[in-house]
């Protein structure tokens, strides 16, 4: 079994584009800038967005957070939405969701201009990567792909099965693991809270990416020898032991399944430093495209 290391694989894509900022710098080119917009006091928002500005600063990127009370009106958002996409020193644009129940994600999504849309989420970001077009990836999915590049693991022919099938992390991950590419060429099952016997399409899967949500929802019993398992799960349980008071919990039983994978994740350091990583990518690539 090996650990699939995101910290690590994170950290060399982060020194990569430290080079390259460092190189835009020597020659005055201009340096990229992600903008992220957070509506309202939702705690694991707030530590994604600090991680995602933190993570610009380390590889020299510019990084402007915009807060907002919950309060805010869709109206106001878009305002905010249109100015940065007005505003040429801007190169990418983050929308952290959920948003509050009375703003439309969807609405403000669309409204951000697709060469900024580092989170791949626009509906033509989203349409391009189905046609398999260059296109900014959703951070998540991107990272993984990353990842399994980085270990050089040849998923061509491998049945993969997702469970979870948000516009966020599932639906693109079927996307990308069916695509004619490596990592890629697999044959995909997208399982949901719907799917009759989930554990039966597990246990024939080569890859499964699990990303529902649930807390150590895959089990031994669901895995097949050998196989790969990706863990996407963030859940933070309560833990008074802990200083913040919560562990991270991910969708894998990590403890009784990973002595069966040939590869896992583990949470924390797997998905999450990857998703940053990938979203840095995106961010880099709107500067370069834009520029
Ligand atoms: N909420 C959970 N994941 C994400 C993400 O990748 N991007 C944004 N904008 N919001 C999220």
């Amino acid at each position: 079994m090996q650990i699939l290391d995101g910290k690590k694989v994170a950290q060399s894509i982060k020194d990569q584009l430290k080079l390259n900022v460092a190189q835009l710098a020597t020659e005055g080119k201009k340096i990229p800038h992600l903008a992220a917009v957070l509506v309202g006091k939702n705690g694991a928002s707030e530590t994604y967005v600090a991680a995602k500005t933190k993570a610009c600063e380390e590889v020299g990127f510019k990084s402007t957070l915009i807060l907002y009370e919950e309060e805010i009106t869709e109206n106001k958002l878009l305002e905010k939405v249109h100015e940065l996409n007005k505003n040429p020193d801007v190169d990418g644009i983050l929308v952290q969701l959920p948003l509050p129940g009375h703003i439309s994600a969807e609405e403000v999504i669309n409204e951000i201009d697709p060469d900024k849309d580092v989170d791949g989420f626009h509906s033509i970001s989203v349409g391009k990567m189905v046609q398999g077009l260059p296109t900014f990836i959703p951070a998540t999915p991107h990272g993984i792909m990353l990842m399994l590049e980085y270990y050089k693991i040849d998923t061509k022919g491998m049945h993969a099965v997702i469970i979870g099938r948000s516009n966020i992390v599932g639906r693109p991950m079927s996307i990308l693991l069916s695509e004619n590419k490596n990592p890629g060429n697999c044959t995909v099952t997208l399982c949901h809270s719907k799917t009759k016997n989930i554990a039966e399409f597990c246990r024939d899967a080569d890859i499964i990416v699990a990303a529902l949500g649930k807390p150590h929802f895959l089990t031994a019993d669901m895995v097949k020898e050998g196989a790969i398992v990706i863990d996407v799960g963030i859940t933070r349980l309560a833990d008074s032991t802990k200083k913040s008071g919560f562990r991270l919990s991910g969708d894998v039983d990590f403890e009784n399944v990973s002595s069966k994978c040939s590869y896992i994740t583990p949470v924390p350091g797997g998905v999450g430093p990857m998703t940053i990583a990938a979203l840095l990518k995106n961010t880099y690539r709107a500067c370069m495209m834009n520029n």
